[in-house]
């Protein structure tokens, strides 16, 4: 146990009351037993809001670690009450590393003796293959095509996974606006991943704002209500009571956050509901912002998007996306794929089509449908065939569309052999000159 009252020492610490779990305080102090008597004595007169620490260190100077955290974590902090901090779990690990491996960090203390801490292991997380989960491309389309469940969490790493692959100079100086149930809640499981990466990345994004809406429907995802917070550099503060009209609801189709998209959202980013999805591009696609969205994998070859790839005011981004979290908290499959209208410097999955003449393309991949339609598989492309072909998702998804061809109609394709209607294609063609 480290003495706490000699004069000189210098400490920081991490305190919160019992009833304001979504924040706590970060503060210094010579004497650490002192501070929280003071605290208890004033601030948590009340039985049941007591304050405790949740992390004592002693420092070598403690204004300096004080200074560096507020410059850090500017955005977390209240704005009105400048030591508040917005706290969950992650962003607790956050603090505390920040604050030890700082160079005027000295050591942990502890006013009492603590029960040993439980240890977690950090194991990297990789994203098994679809066949290693016994899976195939075909067996993901048509569960994506049955999914209609909203209540999907999109995980961490197929954020950070996507996001990562962007030049970060995109996020610069811009509002990015988390319109789909993007809470921000005192740990993970009432955090959206989208929220959770981008107050993690606020500083190196070099934002500007960051505003994550809740939506309260009829079932309550992360459990936060109908609300929103808006992080700046200069702190953060919650769309609460007052701010927002009475009726907000927290819709992506609201007017505040139609609102909001319109006069400060630089670019959009999160997973919309399924059942939603195409109300949902309609509003965000057309709003001409920037955005980086998960959708169905078959959005790609079906009618009421495919214009929007046809017309150039979408893509696909870089990665699928195969498991979510459910609302029960389990891993579930389903078919997602992000899109975008942010720029793609370089594809790597251009490498997974092959483009090459007709004839070099083993006769198992070819098929022509009944009314003489060519049908290529397994990410064969005809480099030399003039006429529409038919293909599936896949090489759309792999970035074909990039490569000098061309969506032929906007809408999909069902072939039909021997009279039997086969899975949606579409049809694309080799663009001319
Ligand atoms: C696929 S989940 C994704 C949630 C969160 N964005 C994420 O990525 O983890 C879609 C969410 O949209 C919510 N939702 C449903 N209708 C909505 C609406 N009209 N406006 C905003 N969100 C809505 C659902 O409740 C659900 O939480």
């Amino acid at each position: 146990m480290a003495k706490t009252k000699s004069i000189g020492k210098q400490y920081l610490y991490i305190m919160q009351a019992t009833q304001e779990t979504a924040s706590c305080k970060i503060g210094i102090t010579n004497d650490l037993e002192r501070r929280l008597a003071e605290y208890n004595s004033t601030t948590g007169k009340s039985k049941n809001n007591q304050c405790a620490y949740l992390y004592t260190c002693e420092t070598k100077n403690m204004k300096a670690i004080e200074k560096d955290l507020a410059e850090t974590f500017g955005h977390l902090r209240e704005e009105s009450k400048r030591e508040m901090y917005f706290y969950n779990t992650k962003l607790f690990g956050q603090y505390v590393d920040f604050i030890e491996t700082h160079t005027s960090f000295k050591c942990r203390v502890s006013l009492k003796k603590e029960a040993p801490q439980k240890v977690i292991k950090i194991v990297k997380k990789t994203t098994p293959t679809l066949g290693e989960r016994g899976m195939t491309f075909q067996s993901v389309m048509n569960r994506a095509q049955r999914v209609d469940n909203d209540e999907f969490y999109t995980r961490y790493e197929d954020v950070e996974k996507e996001l990562s692959m962007y030049d970060k100079r995109v996020w610069e100086n811009k509002t990015v606006f988390c319109n789909c149930d993007d809470a921000v809640g005192k740990d993970e499981n009432s955090t959206s991943a989208f929220a959770m990466y981008f107050i993690k990345h606020f500083k190196t994004l070099k934002l500007k704002k960051l505003i994550c809406t809740h939506y309260s429907g009829q079932v309550d995802l992360f459990g936060q209500g109908a609300a929103g917070y808006i992080f700046t550099k200069t702190g953060f503060k919650a769309i609460g009571k007052y701010e927002r009209p009475k009726d907000y609801n927290g819709s992506f189709d609201h007017p505040l956050s139609i609102e909001i998209l319109e006069n400060e959202a630089d670019i959009v980013c999160t997973n919309p509901p399924f059942s939603r999805g195409v109300d949902y591009w309609n509003l965000v696609v057309n709003s001409g912002k920037k955005f980086l969205i998960i959708s169905n994998i078959s959005n790609i070859v079906t009618k009421s998007y495919i214009g929007f790839f046809k017309n150039g005011k979408a893509w696909p981004g870089h990665n699928r996306v195969d498991s979510y979290s459910n609302s029960k908290r389990q891993l579930v499959e389903a078919g997602g794929h992000w899109y975008t209208n942010l720029k793609i410097k370089s594809r790597d999955r251009h490498r997974l089509l092959k483009i090459v003449p007709l004839k070099q393309i083993p006769d198992k991949y070819i098929k022509y449908d009944d009314s003489g339609t060519l049908l290529v598989d397994q990410g064969y492309i005809p480099s030399n065939y003039k006429k529409p072909f038919g293909v599936s998702a896949r090489p759309i998804l792999n970035g074909v569309l990039e490569l000098g061809y061309e969506l032929v109609e906007a809408g999909e394709y069902y072939p039909y052999i021997e009279g039997q209607k086969k899975f949606a294609r579409v049809l694309i063609r080799k663009q001319k000159g």
